[in-house]
């Protein structure tokens, strides 16, 4: 049965059940297959689980592969130009194959398609694209694919700011045991270098019961890892006190044994968050808590709202109550205004807490953002250099915290498999999300093993199966 989701009002509640019977109806007999390209952050690739959900209720089945789709979507990142640029790259290259298919559909959506001048400028650069949609009315893609079935081009659905939460979207989750659930939308965060609060618009938290009811239905369907997304999850509901109580609901739920969380904000993270985060067992051994820069005066440039020193004694509080806890971070390098010195107090900050992996960046400017105009923009070749430094130190700490492992007996939730050596391996993380490799077959994917580690390699462990 398809699950009503729950539209503003009974006239739109009943144009959607009405069109997806329609569509699903006309449809299913033509065999019609879709292909996603999902770009960014896991926010986005659990949006492209959505789209894929809305489109099975359509009567759509998923392509092997892009070759073999009928329809060709694109779910778009903005965070960085460099995504954008591959976007539109990956799109132009499209129209040949369109004029040799014409009727292949070519749908684009995602964050881009949030930001006023985007839509337009791609709908006049590439003619050939079928339609356009923002983030926050994914709930309206039936009504859209309804109108492009019946020919009308190009087909755009103008982007929300405030958008209400739709509940109740179907979503098609790869099979497997590690599901995520968005707990809140948008971000009233304004960090100077960043277009998500202008693309993903209000912060906006789902209702607890909801989010539940979601985790109680992936448990009884054998997922077992949940990871709660948002883009600042510290401040669900309006505080760190909030977060904390439903990290304890969703722990105590029958079936989960691991949760996730991302993205924490430094000046969000409460004392009663650390807290929980030592006692409940089914809390992951792992924070991911964004420091961005290791000085105070880009910190300030950037509207953190913290200061280094506030970083580290979060840092300090944190394995105070889980010593055992890894930490990852993000890392801007090349803000406007950044000296070598305060580039150095990023490596030494780096040094100090000691990450087991960091996703790096250079700074892009994002027309629209207040960094974008500020004076002092760092050159390329700065960048790059500061980058490799940067990545180079990371590697050294990663080395070395994968050397801890050496010798321990760790659980591993196994997730894959790889056939590509002589010996036929498997893979999955540790709680503390580190990826081990080891020998076994793939019948073990889904199974929480016992695994010795036996060595650590730049960016992942090896080991052997412990029974
Ligand atoms: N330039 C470079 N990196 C950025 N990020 C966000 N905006 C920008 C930008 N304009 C990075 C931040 C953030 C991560 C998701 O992307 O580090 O935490
Ligand atoms: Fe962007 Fe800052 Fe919000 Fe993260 S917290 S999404 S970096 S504005």
């Amino acid at each position: 049965m398809v699950k009503q989701p729950n539209l503003e009002n009974e006239t739109q509640s009943l144009e959607y059940e009405t069109v997806l019977r329609e569509l699903k109806k006309e449809l299913t007999p033509r065999g019609l297959k879709y292909h996603i390209e999902s770009y960014g952050c896991q926010m986005n690739a659990h949006d492209s689980e959505k789209i894929a959900g809305l489109l099975t209720e359509m009567g759509f089945s998923a392509a092997e592969n892009k070759e073999g789709a009928d329809l060709l979507l694109f779910n778009t990142c903005c965070v960085r130009e460099h995504a954008e640029k591959r976007v539109f790259g990956n799109i132009g290259a499209l129209k040949k194959k369109k004029e040799a298919n014409p009727g292949l559909m070519i749908g684009v959506c995602g964050c881009m398609m949030q930001q006023a001048d985007v839509a337009p400028r791609l709908m006049r650069r590439f003619p050939f694209v079928n339609f356009v949609i923002g983030t926050n009315n994914l709930h309206e893609l039936p009504l859209i694919m309804q109108r492009v079935l019946q020919g009308e081009r190009p087909v755009g659905v103008s982007a929300q700011d405030k958008a209400p939460i739709v509940e109740g979207l179907p979503a098609l989750r790869a099979p497997g045991v590690s599901a995520s659930v968005n707990i809140m939308y948008g971000c009233d965060n304004y960090c100077s270098y960043c277009i998500v609060p202008y693309v993903r618009g209000r912060e906006r938290s789902r209702e607890k019961t909801a989010i539940l009811d979601e985790v109680r239905e992936l448990a009884q369907n054998g997922y077992s890892e949940i990871t709660l997304l948002g883009q600042n999850v510290n401040s669900y509901c309006g505080g760190g006190a909030a977060f904390a109580n439903l990290l304890r609901y969703v722990n105590d739920i029958d079936g989960i044994k691991r949760i996730r969380f991302m993205t924490s904000h430094p000046k969000d993270l409460s004392d009663e968050l650390i807290e929980a985060l030592g006692e409940l067992p089914a809390v992951c051994c792992h924070l991911h808590l964004p420091v961005q820069s290791g000085s105070d005066a880009i910190l300030t440039q950037m509207n953190r709202r913290y200061t280094r020193s506030h970083y580290l004694n979060l840092v300090e509080k944190l394995r105070a109550k889980k010593p055992e806890l890894e930490l990852t971070t993000d890392i801007i390098v090349g803000f406007p205004g950044e000296t070598e010195q305060d580039f150095e107090d990023t490596l030494l900050l780096m040094k100090q807490v000691g990450f087991s992996a960091a996703f790096t960046f250079m700074y892009s400017p994002r027309t629209g953002t207040k960094a974008a105009s500020l004076p002092g923009q760092i050159d390329e070749k700065t960048k790059k250099d500061r980058l490799l430094r940067l990545n180079a130190l990371q590697e050294e700490q990663t080395r070395q915290t994968n050397q801890k492992y050496i010798g321990k007996v760790e659980e591993v939730l196994v997730e894959g498999s790889d056939n590509r050596r002589d010996t036929p391996m498997i893979y999955g993380r540790l709680s503390c999300f580190k990826m081990v490799y080891f020998p076994g077959n793939p019948d073990k994917i889904g199974q929480y093993l016992p695994v010795r580690i036996l060595e650590a390699h730049a960016n992942t462990l090896l080991g052997e199966m412990a029974t």
